[in-house]
């Protein structure tokens, strides 16, 4: 039977939707909305079209939003600064720099700048610990495994007690996602193991796998005959394969082989379509997260 499939982008609609009506909510309550930061440093392409629907989905949600776009040379101590300003503003409740930054800017330096509490990126290492704490400690969870666990929770996949595998090991997805996913709680509770490119038998641990997560980066790196029956696959993978020569757009491919995949496991995430879509739905929702909170603390 064909798998059924978990629709990023229908998800990301629900989630805006619900945003949208807590912000009018607020609204109407006389409360101030929610405040997001975007800096960009230079002309980066990417990052540009990047920001630039960050931009335009706070905006439709009703969010304040601030344009920070800063010149390619732009000193460390001044991108401080920019930071300082902005953790210091009570009308902003979340500050997103963009990544990568150029060779002059440390990265780390700035991201750990943030005041975690505005930290919608999820990124600074307090809020990495808050994420290990579990509970209530973890106000912000990072945008794509948060993205991850949404879609696990709205397509009635049972977690608890299930054998998780991420396929991953990366800050940004595969260690947050499957600490996410070992805590106690609602779209977790599960057994997880990690796989990476050092695992001995990758194969015999996806096969097991109830709900299979997968961010590797490498195209096909899954084969059909890994996933277990029924089960859940989540592919994370955005690999650019080739370009359409009549669009001019570059072909998508995720880490698992997408339609051998779809006739054997239960329910299946599409790429595109898939994760992707859920990871800005899910920073607007930790700002959203982010002024209740401040708000409540006030
Ligand atoms: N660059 C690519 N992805 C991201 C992201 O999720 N957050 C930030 N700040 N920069 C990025």
């Amino acid at each position: 039977m064909t798998a059924e499939i978990i629709s990023g982008t229908e998800i990301r609609k629900e989630i805006l939707a619900e945003i949208k009506e807590d912000v009018a909510k607020m609204k109407a309550e006389g409360k101030r909305v929610p405040g997001l930061v975007t800096i960009l440093v230079g002309e980066s392409p990417a990052s540009i079209s990047y920001v630039t629907l960050k931009i335009k989905t706070a905006n439709e949600l009703g969010f304040k939003e601030i344009q920070e776009n800063q010149p390619e040379d732009i000193s460390e101590a001044d991108l401080l600064a920019l930071i300082d300003k902005y953790n210091n503003d009570p009308e902003i409740d979340g500050i997103l720099v963009q990544l990568p930054l150029p060779d002059q800017i440390d990265d780390k330096k700035v991201l750990n700048a943030i005041n975690p509490d505005k930290d919608v990126d999820a990124f600074h290492p307090v809020n990495v610990g808050r994420l290990m704490i579990g509970g209530d400690e973890a106000i912000f969870h990072p945008c794509t495994p948060a993205g991850i666990q949404e879609m696990i929770v709205r397509s009635n996949t049972e977690t608890s007690g299930a054998e998780v595998v991420v396929v991953g090991r990366s800050n940004i997805v595969g260690k947050p996602i499957a600490m996410m996913m070992a805590q106690k709680g609602i779209g977790a509770n599960s057994t997880v193991t990690i796989v990476h490119t050092r695992t001995k038998d990758l194969a015999a641990h996806c096969k097991r796998a109830d709900i299979l997560i997968v961010a590797a980066g490498v195209p096909g790196l899954v084969k059909p005959e890994w996933i277990k029956p029924g089960s859940t696959v989540i592919d994370v993978g955005v690999n650019r394969i080739g370009m359409n020569e009549k669009t001019g757009k570059a072909i998508l491919s995720g880490d698992v082989d997408y339609d051998a995949a779809k006739e054997i496991a239960g329910k299946i995430t599409p790429v595109p379509g898939g994760v992707g879509p859920m990871t800005i739905a899910m920073l607007m929702k930790n700002t959203l997260k982010s002024a209740q909170y401040a708000l409540k603390n006030s």
